[in-house]
């Protein structure tokens, strides 16, 4: 009978305080493209227009933090980011504007049996941030993008499988009418305005030297390509994050559109940037 090779030990580094990977896990997620993951509880969060992966943001919290510290998410819609904390036993909190979602994430949670350390907080996150109670070791989010769900008809997307994201549009879902969400304002320059000001709160709420990483993609402003990613990295550094690099976000299952065909050249985005920061 052949003898079976002894496991190598994996190896933990004592001097690391950021999280609780060893050197091999730690070097897997410094990769800079990423390919989206879906899993079998993503489906619930399909009811809303543009919920996270929950296994993307897995990686994330794996990697920017340690058990039982506690990931904050000010724009948490679904609760993805809460749901991601629970499972790899981190604290979460997630404030979204919109009761619908708060109630959303709190059934998801629930259904899941995930409720325990994790707490969602209805109401503008600009005035919530600083009640939280004590300071936070990461943050996670991902802001509307601007208002592209008013004009581009985006949002849910009509399917014969209830399941799957893919198909064709169905038309304008966007997430609120109220003045205070991010993807109410007219112009772009006053969603930047306001990204900013909610994110110096999360800079505040922030230990130092821990982490925070936006996802976002480019898009459109009065039909016209902008690089909303170099705007957010600008915005970020204006508050004093130091930018650690952007991850690449591979979405390849997409549905493609003939934006500009047979006349001009129109990308069709079938990835997102998972931008990092750190507090200097
Ligand atoms: C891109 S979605 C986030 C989706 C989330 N990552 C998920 O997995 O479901 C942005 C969310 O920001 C919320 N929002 C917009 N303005 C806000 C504000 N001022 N304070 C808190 N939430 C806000 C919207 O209601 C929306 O659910």
């Amino acid at each position: 009978m052949l003898k079976k090779k002894p496991q190598k030990k994996a190896k933990y580094d004592k001097r690391n305080t950021l999280n609780d990977l060893t050197g091999r896990e730690w070097l897997l997620l410094t990769k800079s493209v990423w390919i989206s993951e879906k899993c079998a509880n993503d489906k619930f969060a399909f009811q809303h227009p543009a919920p996270f992966l929950i296994n993307d943001i897995k990686k994330l919290v794996r990697f920017f933090t340690k058990e039982n510290m506690t990931v904050l998410d000010p724009f948490c819609g679904s609760g993805t980011a809460l749901v991601a904390s629970a499972q790899e036993n981190r604290k979460g909190v997630g404030i979204d504007l919109s009761k619908k979602y708060c109630l959303m994430s709190r059934k998801r949670l629930q259904d899941l049996k995930l409720k325990k350390n994790q707490q969602v907080i209805c109401g503008d996150s600009l005035k919530k941030i600083s009640q939280i109670e004590g300071k936070i070791d990461y943050c996670v989010t991902s802001p509307p993008y601007h208002n592209i769900l008013r004009h581009n008809g985006g949002g849910l997307r009509e399917t014969k499988d209830k399941d799957v994201r893919n198909g064709a549009r169905l038309g304008v879902e966007y997430y609120s009418n109220d003045k205070r969400d991010l993807g109410n304002q007219a112009q772009y320059k006053d969603f930047l305005k306001l990204l900013k000001a909610v994110m110096a709160e999360v800079y505040k709420k922030l230990r130092d030297k821990k982490y925070c990483s936006i996802i976002i993609s480019d898009f459109t402003v009065n039909k016209k390509e902008t690089n909303a990613s170099g705007d957010v990295i600008r915005i970020m550094q204006d508050i004093g994050f130091g930018f650690e690099g952007m991850i690449v976000l591979v979405q390849d299952n997409k549905p493609l559109y003939p934006f500009g065909y047979p006349y001009a050249y129109k990308m069709n985005h079938h990835h997102q940037y998972i931008l990092n920061f750190r507090k200097q």
